[in-house]
């Protein structure tokens, strides 16, 4: 069977450095000068549990993180947690969260007495910013500038450092630009040159209920934002509470149309998908 799935897999060569995953075992089983379509993968995890995709993704990596900053990010967490207490977890400090978000992210981190790697924009480029085009530039131009320099720049440094990240992408979050977010990714836009970076949406086929379901029967922390009417967050200045009726991503970058509600961290989606 292994050999199948070896064999299966390295039809797909476009001459990357990439590793074949042993499904049954669970463990990567050669690695070459090779690539492949990951597809296969794809079609077996997808009908798994997140727990099941998050086992898989923790013991085919060592070097893999959560991508945390919301609701969904503790439950993986909770769940990766459960499996591999030496979880690693890194968060993007824009500059520019809720004072409630900077408590949260210290409640998880005593919560599960885990370190978590705050990663920060770099200075220069924010000045620079700021003191050209003011605090606020997102409003008049559009918020790619702002998102480039404090989160994209930001995550491209840090997951030089990993070879997988996991993150708690969800499809029906946003149908615009999320409706088809595999559970693993070839993540070609942030891949270190000649190398793999593997994404993980565990959480990809689950609904919002799933979620709070979760939350709630395992106690895990939340933002105490979701109390005020908060559902998607983000920085403060590009986040609001949602009504009935409105959509999550409505509270985000309101200002702009739907198809553009990406910052970038998920730009694989709008590019080519594995
Ligand atoms: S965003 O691209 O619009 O900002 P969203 O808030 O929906 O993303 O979150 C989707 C996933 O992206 C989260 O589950 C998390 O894995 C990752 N993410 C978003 N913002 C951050 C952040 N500030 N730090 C780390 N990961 C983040
Ligand atoms: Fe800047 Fe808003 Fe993007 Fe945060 S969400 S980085 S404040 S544009």
């Amino acid at each position: 069977m292994v050999f199948d799935i070896i064999s299966r897999l390295a039809k797909n060569v476009f001459g990357r450095k990439i590793r074949i995953y042993n499904f049954r075992q669970l463990k990567p089983t050669i690695t070459m000068n090779d690539s492949i379509n990951i597809t296969d993968i794809e079609s077996e995890l997808a009908t798994k549990a997140p727990q099941q995709i998050l086992r898989y993704a923790l013991e085919n990596h060592n070097n893999i993180a959560v991508s945390f900053s919301g609701a969904e990010d503790v439950v993986l967490i909770d769940m990766a947690h459960k499996i591999r207490s030496d979880i690693k977890v890194f968060s993007l400090d824009t500059g520019r969260l809720h004072a409630e978000t900077y408590r949260f992210i210290d409640r998880v981190r005593d919560h599960y007495n885990i370190d978590i790697d705050i990663i920060m924009p770099e200075n220069d480029k924010v000045e620079a910013l700021v003191k050209e085009k003011g605090l606020f530039s997102f409003y008049k131009d559009d918020h790619k500038e702002c998102c480039g320099i404090r989160k994209i720049s930001p995550l491209r440094r840090h997951l030089l450092t990993l070879d997988a990240w996991v993150t708690g992408q969800r499809k029906d979050q946003s149908p615009g630009t999320r409706a088809n977010v595999p559970v693993i990714q070839d993540d070609k836009f942030f891949a270190k040159e000649g190398s793999v970076l593997t994404k993980f949406n565990p959480l990809s086929n689950w609904t919002s209920q799933q979620v709070w379901d979760y939350i709630r029967a395992f106690e895990v922390p939340y933002n105490e934002l979701h109390d005020s009417g908060y559902v998607s967050i983000g920085c403060e200045p590009c986040t609001r509470p949602t009504g009935p009726g409105q959509h999550e991503r409505e509270g985000r970058w309101w200002w702009e149309e739907a198809t553009k509600k990406e910052c970038g961290l998920h730009a694989v989606n709008i590019q080519s998908d594995s």
